[in-house]
């Protein structure tokens, strides 16, 4: 998802939205609150199939209606204020947030929890004062406008089936390297492992982009899905208009790019708020393997 601490560095705060639970019913609370009940270590049973050798993985995505997931090349358009704390909320409750290097780029991602309060809030939780940041790169092209990259206080891990780093002096960050290869490919299955053994990962969340996320899925490594539905359509089989078309992604992205998958990932609704008729939904992934793609 866009990374929209630039836009709203607080948005959780009293005053902010309270959401209607439609399912499960409930009374009407506070993105914190509700995102607090989660138990997304699925220490609670929620998932009996916990894995032991991987982080539990929660994919968060934003889209319309109508399934695009950039409008402009972007997925800040897509946002609302309940859609801003449900992201700045999840951020509070995992070990790892993880993008690919092209989200990362195109959102300038900077630091993962910049309000010093709510590090605190994770102290208090017992986790680490902030998530380690991974970013998912073949090329390494990181270095430069990346606010996340520039900040000494960020931990980084970069996964990559590359031998390469970055130059130095290219970051300002702690950076570590996953590297983990298969026929010249990055092997997630191996990357995620590592993510839990060395870095003691526990709970990853990763906020795209579709690229990557149909890797994961595909693989069988996602728990879970956080599916924000905009209330808006934006037709079109393009990004931007045919006459200007974004171009990065001339077509419209989904929150899946890539092959298809055959059959289908099956998913089961665990929970569904609303706020200002956006809709929250959440889901457990229940068919982890896809069964290879078409
Ligand atoms: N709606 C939403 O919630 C949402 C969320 C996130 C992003 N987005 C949008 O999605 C777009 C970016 O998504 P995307 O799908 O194009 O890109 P992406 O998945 O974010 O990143 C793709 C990049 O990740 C690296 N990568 C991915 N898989 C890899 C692998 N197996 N091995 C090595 N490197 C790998 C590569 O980086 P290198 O090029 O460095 O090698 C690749 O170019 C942006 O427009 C963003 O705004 C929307």
């Amino acid at each position: 998802m866009d990374d929209p601490a630039a836009q709203n560095p607080d948005p959780d705060r009293p005053g902010g939205p309270r959401l209607k639970r439609l399912l499960p019913h409930a009374a009407p609370g506070s993105v914190e609150e509700i995102v607090a009940g989660f138990d997304l270590d699925g220490s609670a049973d929620l998932d009996p199939t916990h894995p032991a050798d991987r982080p539990r993985v929660i994919l968060n995505m934003v889209s319309t209606a109508d399934g695009h997931a950039t409008l402009g090349g972007r997925s800040g358009p897509l946002s609302g204020p309940a859609d801003r704390a449900l992201f700045h909320a999840l951020r509070l409750t995992v070990d790892a947030v993880m993008a690919g290097a092209a989200t990362v780029r195109v959102e300038r991602y900077g630091r993962i929890v910049p309000d010093a309060s709510r590090r605190q809030t994770r102290i208090a939780r017992g986790l680490r004062e902030e998530p380690l940041a991974c970013i998912v790169s073949g090329r390494l092209a990181l270095e430069g406008e990346i606010p996340l990259l520039a900040d000494p206080a960020a931990h980084v891990v970069i996964l990559t089936p590359s031998s390469a780093s970055l130059p130095a002096g290219a970051a300002a960050a702690e950076v570590d390297y996953i590297r983990t290869a298969r026929d010249g490919q990055l092997d997630l299955v191996a990357a995620l492992a590592e993510l839990r053994v060395r870095f003691g990962v526990r709970t990853l969340l990763c906020e795209g982009g579709p690229h990557l996320n149909a890797q994961l899925l595909g693989a069988g490594l996602v728990d879970e899905l956080f599916l924000s539905l905009a209330p808006l359509l934006a037709g079109g089989d393009f990004d931007g208009t045919p006459a200007h078309p974004n171009p990065a992604h001339p077509e419209a992205l989904r929150i899946l790019a890539g092959p298809l998958f055959s059959p289908p990932v099956a998913l089961e609704l665990l929970g569904v708020l609303e706020h200002d008729s956006g809709l929250f939904l959440r889901y457990a992934v229940r068919a982890t393997q896809a069964g290879g793609v078409a």
